[in-house]
């Protein structure tokens, strides 16, 4: 069968259209540089012939920012100077590689930032049972220190200030480094995802859910250093502290979201979804689907993909790239066996307690 995810993509002229996404390993110094088990980690992901790799979520700052022990920074000269050469090898495999950016929000805790945990307004985490911390049935907390998330300190606009001059500053550095671009990290409810959803911001000032003043302002500013470049933002409905978030387009409208992130220069939507193609919670479309509905920019889509039958249907819902996370976590060889399991109909399924480096 000639799949045409093996086929080069027409948007960034990638060699195919299968994306390793973003995965925190926590495998990285004190002050965010990767490790030689780290680099070796993606090393085999560009062996393994990936047309697009997105690098883990790096902070944009070393205090606030921080959701992770031994979690990756981006954020200065210093992290430029690693990456310039770490870049340099990577490349050689004929991959594209950029870099997710994030600041980590109410979603850490103070023994990681040293200082107060920060969102737009002061709420607190919900504690559902989610999806990604089965291990604890009870309440939602910190996988690394066991510590419960609390309740955030509101930002201040001057502060809201200084962190998105942090993403244009990480943004620059990043191009500078020699990435093919960047993914805003706006999902999974972390800060830009909080910034986004009215149940989570409640400001009344310019930075209130509806305006996107805050994502506005670091997509428009960095734009001069982006030209030719990939410029992604992650998405999704679903959050860290709960994985069954209903849509309710009254505190979270996608719909204007997407036209807006567009217009702002967004060129690549990455559709994050719990089981991809399939419909949200509260609507009768998937993520994938709505991104497509309002926006000609091409979509990843992420989530649980493991058969042809849901690659061909998140084709015909509009997505044009296809990230393959823990099942590549799993497998070093892992594009040459989707290219065998497909040719013969199968499913691919992962071991997600099996990671090779
Ligand atoms: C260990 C681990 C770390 C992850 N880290 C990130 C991250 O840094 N940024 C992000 O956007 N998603 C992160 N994710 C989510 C994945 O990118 C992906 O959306 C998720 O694993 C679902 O895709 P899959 O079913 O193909 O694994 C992580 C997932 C895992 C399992």
């Amino acid at each position: 069968m000639n799949n045409k995810i093996f086929e080069t993509d027409n948007f960034f002229n990638l060699k195919n259209k299968i994306v390793f996404p973003p995965m925190t390993r926590c495998l990285c110094t004190k002050k965010g540089f990767p490790t030689k088990k780290l680099q070796d980690y993606y090393i085999n992901r560009a062996k393994n012939n990936f047309g697009l790799i997105i690098i883990e979520s790096a902070a944009i700052n070393n205090n606030d920012a921080l959701g992770y022990k031994n979690g990756l920074q981006f954020h200065n000269l210093q992290h430029v100077k690693k990456w310039s050469k770490f870049l340099k090898k990577l490349k050689a495999y004929n991959c594209k590689v950029i870099i997710q950016l994030y600041h980590a929000g109410r979603l850490t805790v103070k023994e990681l930032t040293n200082k107060n945990v920060v969102s737009p307004s002061s709420i607190k985490p919900e504690s559902q049972v989610s999806f990604w911390r089965r291990s604890n049935r009870k309440k939602v907390i910190h996988f690394q220190t066991k510590s419960e998330f609390k309740e955030p300190t509101k930002l201040k606009i001057k502060e809201i200030r200084r962190l998105e001059q942090s993403f244009i500053n990480s943004i620059k550095l990043a191009i500078q480094a020699g990435f093919d671009g960047v993914e805003l990290h706006g999902a999974h409810g972390y800060l830009l995802h909080s910034f986004l959803d009215g149940r989570i911001n409640k400001r009344l000032d310019i930075y209130n859910y509806k305006n996107l003043l805050f994502l506005k302002n670091i997509i428009t500013k960095s734009k001069k250093h982006m030209s030719n470049k990939i410029f992604s933002i992650r998405l999704s409905l679903h959050r860290v502290d709960n994985s069954f978030v209903k849509y309710e387009s009254r505190f979270f409208d996608i719909k204007k979201i997407i036209k807006k992130l567009d217009r702002f220069g967004i060129n690549l939507f990455h559709s994050s979804e719990i089981k991809a193609g399939n419909k949200l919670f509260g609507t009768k479309k998937s993520l994938t689907q709505i991104i497509r509905e309002n926006t000609k920019k091409p979509i990843i889509a992420c989530g649980s993909i493991s058969n042809q039958n849901q690659i061909n249907q998140l084709t015909k819902q509009g997505a044009n790239l296809f990230a393959f996370g823990r099942s590549a976590f799993a497998n070093k060889n892992f594009v040459r066996t989707l290219k065998f399991k497909l040719e013969f109909k199968n499913n691919f399924s992962y071991n997600r307690w099996k990671i090779y480096s």
